[in-house]
């Protein structure tokens, strides 16, 4: 049996970005001389992992998750997530009691920036993702006019807006590729004047790529990934069309696998907020059936 474990499974760039420097600032902030003022705060968990959430919170770690619960901090540093957030937010953030660390991912800053200057322009924002994403949400408070949310067919086939007013589709980093050209591809009937601007970052799209070719060769295919972890939840709805055994798990101990002894490959793949350690669980588990 041949265990193949995906090259891009586990922390994107900007996860990891993210989590390090959390880990730093929860460091520094017990050295004197550090200029780092603790408690540390994170706006929502950092990442869709609950092991890694706990772990911090261990270390002294806060999580808020509300604007209010910003605006009553009167110090430390308040450090925002890779998935970014409204400017209204952003702005909050930057001007309460708080040092505020920014580690929103790049490729998300870049459409926050799409999205401003689009719609100063005066083009109608569609956002093709998951409506309630933090990120989404995050994207929606960048443009100065309402933005639309898009996540199927069904939404895009109804989408009344105006068929003459300039639009500029971008998506959540996380989407999926082939769903995204399809809904594109349905608003671009319907519409006259329309900027598509693909924002799925490359690690994604590599991540999905990999993830299908390998479920398309695997007799059981696995996806570890958080509960809440949409790009997770997405490369488990991908695999699961290459391979009817695929199954989602959080961790080694969600795992009950019944092989046949007949499987020839298995395929492993994980979200970007999955730990390598949990990664090496699970490696570990279906090579020797034990939990380490
Ligand atoms: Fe950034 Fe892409 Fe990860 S947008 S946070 S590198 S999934």
């Amino acid at each position: 049996m041949e265990i193949i474990t995906a090259k891009t499974a586990g922390f994107c760039f900007g996860v990891q970005k993210a989590v390090d420097l959390v880990y730093e600032l929860v460091d520094k902030a017990g050295s004197e001389g550090s200029g780092v003022i603790g408690p540390i705060y994170t706006y929502g968990p950092i990442i869709h992992n609950e092991t890694v959430v706990e772990d911090l919170e261990r270390k002294g770690v806060k999580v808020i998750n509300t604007p209010e619960e910003i605006d009553r901090i009167k110090s430390g540093t308040i450090v925002i997530r890779s998935h970014g957030v409204s400017k209204e937010l952003a702005e909050r953030a930057a001007s309460c009691g708080a040092v505020c660390q920014d580690a929103t991912c790049p490729f998300v800053q870049r459409i926050h920036r799409i999205v401003e200057e689009e719609s100063d322009g005066g083009a109608q924002i569609i956002i093709i993702g998951n409506a309630g994403h933090p990120e989404v949400v995050g994207i929606m408070g960048w443009s100065s006019t309402p933005a639309v949310v898009i996540e199927n067919e069904e939404e895009a086939e109804s989408y009344s807006g105006d068929p003459e007013k300039p639009v500029c589709i971008v998506s959540q980093t996380t989407f999926n590729v082939i769903k995204f050209n399809e809904l594109v591809a349905i608003l671009k009937s319907r519409l006259y004047n329309v900027n598509v601007v693909n924002t799925i970052c490359n690690a994604t799209r590599e991540r999905q790529e990999e993830a299908r070719s390998i479920a398309s060769d695997a007799d059981v295919m696995i996806v570890i990934g958080g509960k809440t972890s949409s790009n997770s939840a997405k490369l488990y709805e991908i695999c699961g069309k290459e391979c009817a055994n695929t199954f989602f798990i959080q961790t080694v101990d969600d795992l009950h696998l019944n092989l046949s002894g007949k499987e020839k490959v298995i395929g492993i793949t994980a979200g970007a907020s999955t730990p390598k350690n949990i990664i090496e669980e699970v490696q570990n588990y279906v090579r020797t059936g034990r939990e380490f």
